[in-house]
């Protein structure tokens, strides 16, 4: 199947990060989120987002941000991607949320269209499981900013076929990205590990034995890590890192997943980091 068009549904963080990548590789986009509101804020950020990118990584497509707006569709009716070739979900890390949708994407959507799921730790044989194509349900973990990443972990539901990995990989070719492909368990590798160490270094930050910045420089100056794990807990949303630890401790009734009281107490004052303007860190 050739894709041309795809319905990026969620225009949050990952939404409008991934529009960028689609639309630097020649993609035609149509953006699903709930309010007038929340889309324009993702276009002025997809914008930006598409001047920046071009300065920092210099072997991408040059592209006229004028011409990139031509190629996006932002609305608030889901039934508008009933014609897109490939759907990018990226709705809230919400089980409810998503298998409303699921449900939804599954009647407006031609029956041969793939849905790839961005999600930090929800099962995507699960979320399969909602609808009439299993078999075309696939995890597409993306990392932010999608642009700058050369591979994203690409997870197989139980019921993936091989020819929709296939298809996402020809996808990922075109997007000059490949795919990491691992099984269905929660957190698949990422976040399994990755939300131990953020989580751990938010109560090491609550003991007060180091600054979220001395806790930052040991994995960057120390280990060599390009961020540390505070500043990620920062880009990714300190809500969607809280909501993930949550499914982690669910799925595996396993104690070291229990969320750092002080992570939630910082959702509860809307310091969710990058996107709230505060988190660890104060953003200008
Ligand atoms: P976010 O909270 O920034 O954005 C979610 C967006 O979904 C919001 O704009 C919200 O209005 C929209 N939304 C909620 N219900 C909707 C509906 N019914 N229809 C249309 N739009 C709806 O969340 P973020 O960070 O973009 O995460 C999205 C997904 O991607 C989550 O499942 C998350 O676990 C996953 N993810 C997040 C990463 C990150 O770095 N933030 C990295 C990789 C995956």
């Amino acid at each position: 199947m050739n894709i041309t068009s795809v319905g990026v549904i969620g225009g949050g963080v990952m939404g409008r990060s991934i529009a960028v990548d689609l639309l630097f590789h020649g993609f035609q986009v149509v953006l699903v989120d709930l309010s007038g509101e929340i889309l324009d804020a993702a276009f002025q950020e997809i914008m930006r987002n598409i001047r920046f990118s071009a300065l920092v990584k210099k072997s991408l497509p040059l592209i006229n941000p004028e011409e990139a707006a031509q190629n996006i569709q932002l609305t608030t009716v889901l039934s508008e991607v009933g014609q897109c070739d490939f759907i990018i979900e990226n709705v809230t890390e919400d089980w409810a949320v998503k298998e409303g949708i699921y449900r939804k994407l599954d009647e407006i959507c031609r029956p041969e269209v793939c849905f790839g799921v961005n999600t930090s730790c929800i099962s995507i044989t699960k979320v399969g499981s909602v609808t009439g194509r299993s078999g075309q349900v696939i995890g597409m973990h993306f990392m932010n900013p999608a642009v700058l990443k050369p591979s994203i972990e690409v997870i197989k539901g139980y019921y993936t076929s091989e020819a929709t990995i296939q298809l996402v990989n020809q996808f990922l070719a075109l997007m000059e990205k490949e795919a990491i492909i691992v099984e269905d368990l929660p957190g698949f590798v990422s976040n399994r590990v990755s939300h131990l160490f953020m989580n751990e270094a938010a109560f090491v930050v609550m003991d007060q034995v180091a600054s979220p910045e001395a806790v930052d420089r040991i994995f960057k100056q120390c280990y060599g890590h390009k961020m540390g794990p505070l500043e990620t807990a920062d880009l990714i949303g300190i809500d969607t890192v809280v909501k993930s630890l949550d499914v982690l401790y669910e799925s595996y009734q396993d104690s070291k997943f229990r969320c750092c009281p002080m992570l939630r107490k910082m959702v509860d004052a809307g310091r969710l980091g990058k996107k709230s303007g505060q988190g660890f860190y104060v953003y200008g």
